[in-house]
């Protein structure tokens, strides 16, 4: 686990672009392309921009076609077993395109591979990944693909004992209008369960000054939605300066031009009055708060290691819809946490019916290597954790469609997206609350804001047409 902290300078980062530039004097030439495998979080898939935008430094172009290309890219996730097993089947697949084409450089990076034990893992069981990069040494991608490249040797060696702050990567980002932007990286909660902290390193936030550079420029270029993130943005600090993250986000709103503002995630136990203040009087920041509860049961929460109780929590949920009505709140939930009894189990029910979320992402926990969790008594059978699942889902099914019959008759903004992937091919937006509408209308309106009349909802998607 790291255990010290830097900050990298601008002069390492230019050794790092200088890296790119040689890569593509010497190497890159003629068309080279590289394809990006992303799991996991948001936090990923911003990481990922900032790898492409390495890649394409160094001269390698972007491709959806992996058999067209010369670098693969398979950043990784360590969340649930699920994560990491797919990433690793993926990396199988790649397989036969390296025996087809040796010269393809197969790179492994984020948070999977960030646990010690799978250094060893991949070194003997995927003999043809050519490098592995810990998430702390993402900015160092081009060193260590120019050695790759140069030497034709496996590089396996990984430095995980320091955390590291940087600025200067711009991102390859993947949107036009959508973008996100990391304000903080690591996690320093230790919920019993999570992995991120040990992948992740310790908590360390970008200077409010470098964030706000780089929203207003996104602005400028016309981005109509920046989402912030960090593992949990409300214990945002950066140092030398006194900005909370209810600062940074009056900070954000005062910026000219017409976006909104999205966060992810939040966690219940520093979510402050002050925040909520700022929520309900900025109007560019958007009517969703995502505040994981996890488990409505208080001996469960313990466990967890969460640091609040259900009352608690829904006290906080009352300020929050006090302050701003028509704000959406989900949530995450794990279902079969070590030592779950049935009662501790239907807690969580009732808290969703007491909630009524908008939404939910529920997971079936999984235990990983090293955290606390993993080792505790009374792991629950696998049979146990299904049957719970479908109930919550069941529970959670009867609650959406009433909450979103209440949309009928609403003329919403909405982010036009792109268009539905079924049926008649509507355009697809979200609303501010993050609903999922269909309507019909034109392609010029991807990427504008839109207000759609509301004229009828599924459980998932809500219909309308385009009013003025
Ligand atoms: N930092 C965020 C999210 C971290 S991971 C937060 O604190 O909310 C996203 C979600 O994955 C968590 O909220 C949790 O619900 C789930 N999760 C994390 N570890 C898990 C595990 N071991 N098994 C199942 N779900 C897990
Ligand atoms: Fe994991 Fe908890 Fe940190 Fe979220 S707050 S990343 S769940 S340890
Ligand atoms: Fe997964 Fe790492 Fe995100 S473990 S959920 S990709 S922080």
């Amino acid at each position: 686990m790291p255990t010290s902290f830097s900050r990298v300078s601008a002069a390492d980062i230019d050794r790092q672009k200088n890296f790119c530039a040689k890569i593509k004097e010497k190497y890159t030439f003629g068309e080279k392309y590289v394809y990006m495998q992303t799991f996991g979080c948001q936090q990923n898939e911003a990481d990922s921009e900032k790898l492409l935008y390495f890649a394409n430094l160094a001269g390698y172009k972007q491709t959806f076609d992996q058999k067209l290309a010369d670098l693969i890219i398979v950043n990784t996730c360590a969340v649930r077993e699920h994560a990491e097993l797919k990433a690793l089947s993926i990396t199988g697949q790649f397989k036969h395109l390296k025996e087809q084409k040796p010269d393809l450089i197969i790179a492994m990076c984020g948070c999977m591979v960030s646990q010690e034990f799978r250094k060893d893992d991949i070194k003997f069981k995927y003999p043809y990944v050519s490098f592995l990069l810990t998430t702390n040494m993402l900015w160092k991608f081009p060193e260590v693909l120019y050695n790759t490249i140069k030497t034709g040797k496996r590089q396996i060696c990984l430095e995980m004992d320091t955390d590291y702050l940087y600025e200067g990567i711009d991102s390859a980002r993947q949107s036009d209008f959508k973008a996100w932007v990391s304000i903080m990286n690591g996690c320093n909660n230790f919920c019993t369960y999570c992995i991120v902290p040990y992948v992740r390193g310790r908590e360390r936030s970008r200077s409010s000054k470098d964030i706000l550079c780089e929203v207003e420029c996104l602005v400028k270029r016309g981005y109509k939605e920046i989402t912030l993130l960090g593992q949990n943005v409300n214990s945002y600090s950066p140092e030398g300066e006194d900005c909370s993250f209810a600062k940074l986000l009056e900070k954000i709103c005062a910026i000219d031009g017409d976006f909104i503002v999205r966060f992810m995630t939040s966690h219940p136990k520093d979510a402050s009055d002050e925040l909520i203040r700022v929520i309900a009087e900025n109007k560019k920041i958007a009517r969703h708060f995502h505040l994981p509860l996890q488990s409505g049961s208080d001996e469960i929460l313990k466990k967890m290691n969460r640091r609040y109780d259900r009352k608690h929590y829904f006290e906080l949920v009352s300020k929050i819809r006090q302050a701003v009505p028509d704000i959406a709140i989900t949530s995450d939930i794990i279902v079969g946490f070590p030592g779950e009894s049935d009662e501790d189990f239907e807690y969580t029910l009732d808290a969703l019916k007491t909630v009524r979320f908008d939404n939910i992402f529920s997971f079936v926990y999984s235990p990983r290597r090293s955290t606390p969790a993993a080792a505790m008594e009374c792991q629950i059978p696998e049979d146990v954790k299904a049957k719970r699942m479908e109930k919550l889902l069941a529970v959670q099914r009867e609650i959406i469609p009433a909450d979103t019959k209440n949309h009928i008759g609403k003329t919403l903004r909405v982010l036009v997206e792109g268009r539905s992937e079924v049926g008649e091919k509507l355009l697809s937006g979200r609303t501010e609350t993050n609903k999922l509408v269909y309507f019909e209308g034109d392609d010029s309106l991807i990427g504008e804001f839109c207000n759609v009349k509301i004229e009828r909802s599924d459980v998932f998607v809500i219909y309308g047409s385009i009013s003025k």
